[in-house]
């Protein structure tokens, strides 16, 4: 039977006696017009007439009559040892005006951006969750610091100081809800002279769509194959948005000469430089490159996320702030509103201290590598036209494809049923250097580990095709 118990004590069962007549007409309208609605749906157990009648102030014989009066016209039924149910066949609330069908997804996911939803560490996340609720203070059920729990700060300042090189301390750490909250907090704090601000020409549309809404004009710097051209960094621009340890999406890190250069350029300006550090620990080949941030935390914004790392359902991000911002951005996140739930961020807080968060990452990292490895040899054995570029880090990797493929190559690949994103849609619209090549950028990370042989079959036969019927 469909339905729920609305029975019980503690069920309450909201009813709006305000109609005219008697109390016993009232509630018969009530109750009607929730079975009409579908708030109370068929199968659904009333409460007994003692609970509703003391719940409304009115008397047992009242529920018990209007009940009965229910039944009687088939909206409610009635059966020994059961209760009383809204009946089955009540005729459910009128559809609403038709929607267009959905596309129906493809079946091959490789839009770049998400880690393998299959393998959130579900049992390791629960025993934190058990711990961390069990230790718990009492004041973690209350507002909290607006910098967010105390005990993930302290986590964070380890855990990234060790394994991406972070100089910080807990108070200069602010939790909000992800990468991109993190980036309208700092568009709003940093707006007035430094509202304009310089972005790599390729990178994620969605980030310049929220700093535009924010009131953000960017400006684009080229990117090589050594990062962002930071020599070239536009003059109003007062504040720079890198992906310095995996330019985003093209997959190299920012050249050492580069690193060095973009903190001269920030000491000599007075700019700031806002490192998005998102998949920092996925590097396959040698170690990590650390984040600019460790060479001068107080001319870097460092921006973290647990969006690839664990699930970007999380949503928990952090940002490492310069001692002079920290104000203002816990001003613009709003002192009563946490953003990041309290008992997720002390299961991270436990999650990261007991170790489940290095293990789990050196887990993925092994399972990505994999991945990776199979995604180059195939094309390599299938494709030999493609250069698959930006490989060593991260969840995803740049196909190169030969000139004027690139759209071919989008359109053949919904034809095989892959989904995926062409390079050209992360370059900024307003670029005037020189254009990548063409290409796709393939994340390898997401389909469930059985699916992941045939999405690599399809993209190959896509890329075949594309390429077959290229102009040479
Ligand atoms: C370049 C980049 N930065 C950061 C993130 C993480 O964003 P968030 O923490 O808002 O989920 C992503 C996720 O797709 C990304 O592509």
């Amino acid at each position: 039977m469909s339905g729920t118990d609305a029975q019980g004590p503690g069920a309450d069962l909201h009813l709006d006696l305000a109609a005219a007549g008697g109390r016993r007409a009232a509630l018969v309208e009530a109750l009607r017009a929730a079975v009409r609605d579908g708030r109370l749906a068929p199968g659904t157990r009333l409460p007994p007439y003692r609970s509703l009648a003391a719940d409304l102030v009115i008397a047992r014989n009242t529920v018990a009559d209007a009940y009965a009066e229910l039944v009687a016209e088939g909206w409610l039924t009635s059966r020994q040892g059961s209760g009383t149910r809204v009946a089955d066949r009540v005729a459910a609330p009128a559809p609403g005006p038709p929607r267009p069908p959905a596309p129906a997804p493809l079946p091959y996911d490789l839009v770049q951006g998400k880690p393998d939803p299959a393998a959130f560490p579900r049992a390791a996340w629960l025993a934190s969750s058990r711990r961390a609720l069990t230790a718990a203070p009492h004041e973690a059920f209350g507002i909290g610091d607006p910098r967010g729990r105390v005990e993930l700060r302290l986590a964070l300042t380890e855990y990234l100081g060790r394994v991406r090189g972070v100089r910080t301390t807990p108070d200069r750490i602010v939790i909000c809800s992800g990468a991109a909250h993190a980036l309208r907090l700092l568009a709003r704090v940093l707006g007035g002279p430094a509202g304009t601000w310089a972005v790599e020409a390729y990178g994620l549309p969605f980030h310049r769509g929220l700093l535009a809404e924010a009131g953000v004009r960017t400006v684009p710097v080229d990117v090589d194959g050594d990062g962002a051209r930071v020599a070239d960094i536009p003059r109003p621009a007062r504040t720079v948005l890198l992906t310095p340890a995996h330019q985003f999406p093209t997959g190299g890190p920012l050249h050492p000469e580069r690193r060095a250069g973009v903190l001269e350029w920030a000491r000599a300006s007075g700019g700031l430089v806002v490192e998005d550090d998102y998949d920092g620990e996925f590097r396959y080949d040698r170690r990590p490159v650390g984040v600019v941030q460790g060479l001068d935390p107080e001319r870097t914004v460092l921006v973290g996320s647990a969006s690839k790392a664990l699930s970007p359902a999380l949503r928990i991000g952090w940002m490492c702030l310069p001692a002079a911002l920290v104000d203002e951005v816990v001003a613009a996140k709003g002192l009563r509103e946490p953003y990041a739930s309290a008992t997720e961020q002390l299961t991270l807080a436990d999650f990261l201290v007991s170790g489940a968060y290095d293990r789990h990452v050196r887990r993925m990292r092994q399972r990505y590598r994999g991945r990776r490895d199979r995604l180059t040899a195939l094309l390599a054995e299938r494709v030999p036209q493609a250069r698959v570029t930006g490989i060593a880090a991260g969840l995803h990797a740049v196909v190169e494809l030969p000139p004027g493929t690139e759209r071919p190559a989008l359109a053949a690949a919904v034809r095989h049923g892959v989904a995926v994103e062409g390079l050209a849609s992360y370059r900024h619209p307003e670029a005037r250097g020189p254009a990548r090549p063409d290409g796709l950028v393939v994340g390898y990370a997401t389909p469930p580990e059985r699916l992941y042989g045939a999405a690599l079959d399809a993209l190959c036969a896509a890329l075949s095709e594309a390429l077959a019927d290229a102009p040479s």
